[in-house]
């Protein structure tokens, strides 16, 4: 995996501006595996706080801490949209220099520290970290989940996390366009585990698509597989399509990008798409549907959690997975109300938190 992460905005040690605290912020390194990671623990309140650990080279440690406590504050959001018995967390690590990195020796390293946090954090696969490396992860700790798949269900989460989407793009075009898939076209940004299957999923239900990566041998499979038409990763956002799936970087729906995009609906899995809240209104204002990423990515997290509490079959992990379309249909009705959608599944998320310090919580 490849993508950048989410841009950088000031933050503080404790939490982002003008957001509720994190709980719990763990700094880790270790000299011999070269392991520098942040663990940010965002809300409890209904549970361990799960989310995955992305692996990325950062401008500098306040962007890698920024990057853990946006991803953490959007897991609570996340896990409690979906219902799941899980509060937020994320966590880093900050990519070794060099060429040859001892994965082995660094998520150990890692095991370890999430251990530290004494079960109030599981982790799992996300960008740059894979199913092996959690592996690697599971020898130390039992706090982890996106594990090889073993036959029954789980494993890497990524066809899940399309699955969602999908679903939801198909309930976005229904309610808000009155169309099918059948002869829609969709813009997707990031060809990678995502996006591949959900290109998959959409030409099978009949969609023209419209792609681009900055990786030519994936736009190559694009095209070959499913006869997408290919534009450059600087014209993507702006391209006239029914939907644009933003499946690459966070921070895309920004300002600057705003403003020029064409299709009628915005609905992808990268996360952290809005630069701001504001991009959110902006895109309300100009009649875009905007379908907040936290609210329809969350098929990845379906998966590993079911993996990690081991109940569950495939097809009821699908079926959950599922709910999606539904709840993309709930957050229209709740949006007639006024507010932009992003503004609305926030509230609709924080109600089921039910915020207040959660420190005390016994954790298992
Ligand atoms: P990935 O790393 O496999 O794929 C990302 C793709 O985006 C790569 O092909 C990369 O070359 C491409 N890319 C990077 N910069 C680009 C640019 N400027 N323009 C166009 N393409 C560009 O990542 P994956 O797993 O597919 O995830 C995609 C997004 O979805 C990430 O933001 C991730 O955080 C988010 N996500 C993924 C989940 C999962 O289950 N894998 C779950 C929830 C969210």
């Amino acid at each position: 995996m490849n993508t950048k992460p989410t841009h950088s905005v000031p933050t503080s040690l404790f939490g982002l501006p003008g957001e509720d605290p994190h709980e719990l912020i763990l700094f880790g390194s270790d000299s011999d595996g070269g392991l520098r990671s942040i663990v940010a623990i965002h809300n409890t309140s209904r549970g361990p706080a799960f989310g995955g650990c992305r692996m990325w080279r950062y401008a500098s440690d306040l962007a890698a801490l920024t990057d853990a406590l946006r991803l953490s504050q959007g897991m609570t959001f996340k896990n409690a949209l979906a219902d799941l018995p899980f509060g937020g967390g994320k966590a880093v690590i900050i990519a070794p220099e060099g060429a040859s990195i001892d994965r082995s020796q660094l998520f150990h390293a890692f095991g370890d520290l999430v251990n530290s946090a004494g079960g109030r954090y599981i982790t799992a696969e996300d960008v740059g970290t894979t199913t092996a490396d959690m592996r690697m992860v599971a020898s130390r700790s039992k706090f982890v989940s996106g594990l090889p798949r073993q036959g029954k269900f789980g494993g890497d989460p990524s066809p899940k996390t399309a699955w969602g989407v999908f679903l939801a793009i198909e309930q976005g075009l229904r309610l808000h366009l009155k169309k099918s898939l059948k002869g829609s076209t969709v813009a997707v940004q990031g060809l990678g585990s995502v996006g591949l299957a959900l290109c998959e999923y959409l030409s099978d239900s009949g969609a023209q698509l419209i792609v681009a990566d900055v990786d030519e041998l994936r736009v190559a499979k694009a095209i070959g597989r499913f006869g997408a038409r290919r534009v450059s990763p600087e014209e993507i956002l702006e391209v006239s399509a029914d939907v644009l799936a933003p499946c690459a970087l966070g921070g895309v729906l920004n300002s600057t990008s705003v403003p020029k995009i064409r299709a009628s609906i915005v609905a992808g899995a990268a996360n952290n798409q809005l630069s701001r809240p504001e991009d959110g209104v902006m895109l309300r204002d100009r009649g875009v549907l905007y379908l907040p990423d936290f609210l329809i990515n969350a098929g990845g997290i379906v998966s590993v959690a079911r993996e990690y509490l081991g109940t569950g079959s495939e097809s009821e992990v699908m079926s959950e997975v599922a709910l999606i379309a539904g709840r993309v249909a709930e957050l229209l009705e709740r949006c007639q109300s006024g507010g932009s959608p992003a503004e609305v599944a926030e509230t609709w998320a924080r109600q089921k938190i039910g915020l207040g310090s959660s420190w005390s919580r016994e954790v298992p």
